[in-house]
């Protein structure tokens, strides 16, 4: 007899194959099987501090010094991680939805970049990105994925000690004006930048399938987006090892890991790689 999961998998399946236009949000979950750590689960935290301590204006501002060691630990742990098989199941979902000529959508609150690096191509990240900067005078935006990202941080960022400040003239700097960048990453207490909204928004309108995977659903904007589109009454599906927020809105919650529950929902084969 085949079991409730096997049925409401078959069922998502008919809905997904009916889709046009596709949206999935992301949330540090999908990330917790390639090894890094999520915001509010076990591992959140770094030194004595909680990330959502760290990633304020506020605390850049009283220690920039501190603020950048958190920040290249986390660009120095993503660059020895993978993607895992979520990430590249929408990938190869996004590729077989092109080819069909339907709209399939990845809006991600995570900065880690690994859905770039898995390959998704039409991605909304909408928390920015580890591996971006930008300045704090000219404003200037750019890439920086050096390692380390500036010699006096080399060797430093371990969660375990508590090494002395380093000057902030010896901190990343613009490329145009030399003067202290930040991530490009939306802190506590910021708005997510106006480009990207519009953006968020047309997929918001656009969207006949919404697929939430690995968040806690507590952070807006993106924890309310299940809810304008259950009023739409667009089908979510949620996948997640807890229930949260978005789960009694959900038309369908997958309980488990997104690595193993992702592939079987998106049809996606990945056996042989
Ligand atoms: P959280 O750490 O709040 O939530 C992670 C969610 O992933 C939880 O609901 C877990 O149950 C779930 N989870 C863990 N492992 C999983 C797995 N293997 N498969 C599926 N689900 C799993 O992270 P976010 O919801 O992404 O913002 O947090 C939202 C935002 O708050 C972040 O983008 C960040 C944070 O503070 C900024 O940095 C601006
Ligand atoms: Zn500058």
């Amino acid at each position: 007899m085949a079991s409730s999961t096997t049925v409401k998998i078959a069922e998502f399946r008919r809905l997904l194959s009916h889709a046009h236009s596709v949206l999935v949000l992301t949330g540090a979950g999908i990330s917790a099987e390639s090894g890094i750590p999520t915001f509010r689960g076990a591992g959140g935290l770094w030194r004595q501090f909680k990330a959502t301590d760290l990633a304020t204006q506020t605390a850049f501002a009283r220690s920039p010094s501190l603020v950048w060691e958190f920040y290249h630990y986390r660009r120095e742990l993503v660059r020895t991680k993978q993607p895992n098989k979520a990430h590249i199941a929408l990938a190869k979902a996004e590729k077989r939805f092109e080819k069909e000529g339907k709209r399939f959508n990845v809006i991600t609150q995570n900065v880690d970049g690994l859905h770039r690096r898995a390959g998704t191509k039409n991605l909304i990240e909408m928390h920015g990105n580890l591996f971006m900067v930008q300045c704090t005078l000219c404003q200037f935006i750019e890439e920086n994925d050096s390692s380390p990202i500036c010699e006096s941080l080399r060797n430093r960022g371990s969660p375990d000690v508590n090494p002395p400040e380093i000057d902030e003239k010896d901190l990343p700097r613009c490329t145009k004006c030399k003067s202290l960048v930040r991530p490009h990453i939306v802190w506590f207490g910021e708005h997510i930048w106006d480009d990207v909204l519009e953006k968020i928004q047309k997929e918001i309108q656009l969207c006949d399938l919404f697929i939430v995977i690995g968040t806690s659903s507590v952070v807006y904007p993106a924890a309310g987006y299940a809810s304008i589109l259950a009023e739409r009454n667009i089908p979510i599906a949620e996948v997640n090892i807890e229930t949260t927020p978005s789960t009694s809105i959900a038309t369908y919650h997958f309980h488990g890991p997104a690595a193993q529950i992702i592939p079987q929902l998106l049809s996606v084969n990945l056996n042989n790689e």
